[in-house]
């Protein structure tokens, strides 16, 4: 049974843009211009991840964005005190908490709220006080949704990486766990999302689950704008969602 009372919302993350940019460390091309031109296609939300290395997404470009997204910024970043003060600072629509080693390709599994529990409730706080949507990027794990409640979260984004990596007699499985912690999610009044990985047709099955209300999707969106443009990658996502 769905969930959804309205339309599944795409946030598309525009940080491998920036990766090509600062590959030549040229000022193009711009995640700003390719942020305006998602939005235009359809996007609901601007993702982002202001990493400690600033391997791709630069200080200037959260603050740019927040001005010029039209629709909402999600800012994902690490429990530290700069970023805590950068979010403070540029007052982001969402901040997204995520684990971040430094040594590591991309995002690999979710927060441990439930080890960091006392010290996350702390953390975001003032965020939430200062009228930023808290969301923690966790595992599907229903001990770490219940603990993501109990430190007042908004939202959970549930870690879709597992499962988009695994081979396919494990898909059934790992599925079975983004439902079971997709609906705890539900159960407890969180918003429930899910990323990382996700591609065009990875996504169907999870998407039929029913119980997520929001994608954060970058990779795989990006790599297909480079040949057929923004504008069809996120058309082509959105028609997906529905
Ligand atoms: N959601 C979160 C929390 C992430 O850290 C990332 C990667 O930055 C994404 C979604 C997007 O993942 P992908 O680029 O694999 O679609």
């Amino acid at each position: 049974m769905s969930h959804l009372s309205s339309a599944v919302r795409l946030g598309v993350n525009v940080d491998h843009v920036a990766t090509l940019r600062q590959a030549r460390g040229t000022r193009y091309p711009d995640p700003v211009t390719a942020a305006a031109m998602a939005e235009l296609a359809g996007a609901d939300q601007i993702t982002i991840h202001l990493r400690e290395d600033r391997r791709h997404i630069q200080d200037r470009d959260v603050r740019i964005l927040r001005e010029t997204v039209q629709t909402r910024l999600n800012l994902e970043m690490a429990a530290t005190a700069e970023m805590a003060r950068i979010a403070l600072e540029t007052l982001p629509h969402m901040v997204t908490l995520v684990p971040e080693k430094r040594e590591e390709q991309t995002t690999e599994g979710g927060l441990d709220v439930v080890r960091a529990q006392a010290m996350l409730a702390d953390y975001i706080a003032p965020l939430r006080d200062a009228g930023i949507v808290v969301s923690m990027f966790i595992d599907p794990d229903v001990q770490q949704v219940q603990a993501s409640r109990d430190i007042g979260a908004d939202s959970v984004e549930l870690h879709t990486g597992d499962y988009c990596e695994a081979p396919e007699s494990e898909r059934e499985a790992l599925l079975g766990a983004l439902l079971t912690a997709g609906e705890c999610g539900h159960d407890l009044g969180l918003i429930v999302a899910a990323g990382h990985g996700l591609d065009y047709k990875n996504i169907l099955p999870v998407v039929e689950l029913g119980v997520f209300e929001e994608f954060n999707i970058g990779h795989s969106i990006v790599a297909r704008a480079v040949f057929v443009g923004f504008d069809r990658a996120v058309g082509e996502m959105i028609a997906l969602l529905v």
